[in-house]
């Protein structure tokens, strides 16, 4: 036809399923999935979390029995939340360092009865502390080189119990020095340390905080610790100092709404990058679902592929044993 310049047709690579496959760039497998689960009191006791549809809350033995159907599925790393009584939360989060708190209990758990899996516990006060920040308070002030002194004792006590990754998600400043300093000179330096590196002080953490029961305690904000939504060049600072003071890998939290960070961290550094595919996140898919507005396997895989595609490693996501179960039947 004249005036179309046909020299190259695109399409012919798209015309097949078995030429599209050919030259798929990026795929997701079950091995770049981390399971973020929350961990309640009691025995067989399963509870939904309202503003999460599909998610529940475990008690430890039933967190176990997930972890072994997780193992089964090839899901390579579980991330461990606990939903603490409100009753052993107070002003210091003293209940972090507590050696039998729920996410001890469930570290040693699941690594007597499902060793084959890695498992991951997040560092921050916030699950423990009446005020629902990270770190200790001086007024209104989140404090941090004190702050940084009891992490580094939640870490340890996290280690004793079992955990293979250290993920400190407070973000004060320091800290990945100081936990790894400590890890090593308690004999744990194959523990490794994902790094909360870029995290935004964000909106979609929402149903997350409803989750492990800190929502309605929060007091202001967190944006004197966590980062502005308009930044980019610090999320580099950031991710340079934590890589520099030992993280072994990192992660850019949110994930959909940052994927141009992940790509800016991973062309830096080429370190194992991670992203969290957060709460919020995850249920503005499922509300869409839930009203017949979106296809739910189909948004999901398009949601976790354009993390791969930014450069991610893998992606913390709730998604995970319904990703692995659908690969899993597609293989
Ligand atoms: C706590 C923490 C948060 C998340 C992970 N660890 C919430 C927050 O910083 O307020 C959010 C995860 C999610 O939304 O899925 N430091």
């Amino acid at each position: 036809m004249a005036g179309l310049d046909l020299t190259h047709r695109p399409r012919r690579l798209r015309r097949t399923d078995w030429t599209r496959r050919l030259v798929r760039e990026n795929v997701l497998t079950t091995g770049d999935l981390i399971w973020p689960i929350f961990i309640i009191e009691g025995e067989k006791r399963r509870e939904p979390v309202g503003s999460m549809p599909l998610v529940e809350r475990m008690s430890v033995d039933e967190a176990v029995r997930a972890a072994a159907h997780a193992q089964a599925l090839g899901i390579p790393a579980l991330a461990l939340f606990p939903n603490t009584d409100p009753a052993l939360r107070d002003e210091t989060g003293s209940e972090a360092q507590n050696e039998n708190n729920l996410v001890a209990r469930a570290c040693r758990a699941i690594s007597k009865h499902a060793p084959g899996i890695g498992l991951m516990t997040d560092v921050a006060l916030d699950p423990y502390t009446s005020h629902g920040h990270d770190g200790l308070m001086r007024g209104e002030e989140i404090l941090n080189d004190e702050t940084v002194q009891a992490l580094v004792g939640q870490a340890l006590n996290q280690a004793r119990a079992g955990c293979d990754i250290i993920a400190p998600s407070d973000m004060m400043d320091g800290r990945i020095g100081a936990i790894r300093a400590a890890l090593d000179h308690e004999g744990f330096e194959h523990v490794q340390i994902m790094a909360y590196a870029a995290k935004y002080a964000s909106a979609f953490y929402g149903p997350f905080r409803d989750a492990v029961g800190s929502g309605g305690l929060l007091r202001g904000d967190k944006r004197t610790y966590q980062m502005d939504p308009g930044n980019s060049d610090e999320a580099l600072r950031e991710v340079r100092l934590d890589l520099e003071q030992g993280a072994d890998m990192v992660m850019v939290k949110p994930g959909m709404p940052y994927l141009d960070i992940c790509r800016r961290v991973k062309d830096t550094f080429g370190a194992p990058t991670f992203a969290y595919q957060v709460s919020g996140e995850y249920s503005m898919i499922m509300a869409a679902v839930e009203r017949g507005w979106l296809d739910h396997e189909k948004a999901m895989l398009e949601s976790l592929i354009a993390f791969k595609r930014a450069g991610c490693d893998g992606v913390l996501t709730y998604f995970a044993p319904f990703v692995a179960e659908k690969l899993a039947k597609s293989a």
